[in-house]
């Protein structure tokens, strides 16, 4: 599991991450957060994501430790340990190798930490998922990092963004009572079986508005198979009414399933399913494609893709 890459986009992350680069900068520069599964943020990166490292286990000993021209130390707050390496200064003296981290960057840190336990736990039930249906593996994963991502671009605010992730992770929870035959079905279902399948909004939403301050998630994951022409489920809603998360998860999701694995449709290519996508104008926000569109192309998957046969439309 590795939350880091997905979360570090979002604004929990870089508002506790901005807060530790700050209170660390009088300690020395080029502040690196190693994190103990193996992944690394630097301070002077704040666009996101960054290829997994191999975490220096030998680094990970008490106190300070000189290496690479760096100062390395672990931290461990609430039971995670976390090694901070920056760059010494050139004027660096023996001193300077006993410094502690400022408090508020500690509680930075015990923030992530909780954060970081919250992630570990919905991807851990969403696993229950994966291992019910090959549909599943990956997918939630693929949704909260695209959903994040087509929401930024969109500059929905950080609260939103939070929402909108952890609504993308548990979009699909509710189909974890589903029998697994009916998850692996390939041709067109019957009534009554679509109809437990179309259950799971509203089991998801009703699991995850048990959990206090997260009547909003369960409120998106709710609605995340309306259609702005109103021809969705549960409830039909119309455009104005459905909340904007869902409107957002609603096109990640339709993206992933396109180019991934089902057991009922062959895999398509990226520009294949977005070219897809964008034609079915009744079911998805304009804006929110416009803004996968931008996601898509500024990512260079759209290019890196290029249609099997010819596209009229690029
Ligand atoms: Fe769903």
């Amino acid at each position: 599991m590795k939350p880091l890459e997905l979360s570090c986009i979002t604004g929990v992350w870089k508002t506790a991450l901005g807060i530790l680069d700050e209170n660390m900068a009088g300690i020395g520069s080029d502040l690196q957060l190693w994190f103990p599964w193996g992944g690394v943020w630097r301070g002077h990166d704040r666009n996101g994501s960054l290829p997994p490292t191999d975490f220096p286990d030998d680094l990970a000993k008490p106190g300070v430790t000189r290496f690479g021209g760096r100062f390395w130390k672990a931290f461990s707050l609430n039971g995670i340990t976390w090694l901070l390496s920056i760059r010494a200064p050139m004027s660096a003296s023996a001193g300077m190798e006993s410094w502690e981290m400022p408090r508020p960057a500690e509680d930075s840190l015990r923030m992530l930490g909780d954060f970081v336990r919250l992630e570990c736990l919905l991807g851990l039930t969403m696993k229950i998922l994966e291992n019910q249906s090959r549909e599943h593996i990956g997918h939630w994963d693929r949704v909260r990092n695209l959903s994040v991502a087509i929401g930024s671009e969109m500059g929905l605010s950080v609260r939103e963004l939070a929402d909108i992730e952890l609504a993308a992770m548990l979009h699909d929870i509710g189909k974890v009572g589903l029998p697994e035959e009916l998850l692996a079905m390939a041709g067109p279902l019957s009534a009554e079986d679509r109809k437990k399948v179309e259950a799971h909004s509203l089991i998801g939403s009703a699991m995850i508005r048990e959990i206090p301050g997260m009547e909003m998630i369960a409120e998106i994951v709710l609605s995340h198979h309306e259609a702005i022409d109103g021809s969705g489920y549960p409830r039909g809603l119309k455009f104005a009414e459905i909340p904007f998360g869902s409107l957002i998860i609603a096109v990640a999701d339709a993206f992933d399933a396109m180019t991934h694995y089902r057991p009922y449709a062959i895999e398509r290519t990226y520009h294949e399913s977005y070219n897809e996508i964008r034609r079915e104008t009744g079911k998805y926000a304009p804006e929110v494609l416009a803004a996968l569109e931008r996601v898509l192309r500024r990512l260079g998957i759209l290019e890196a893709k290029p249609l099997v046969g010819t596209s009229e439309d690029w």
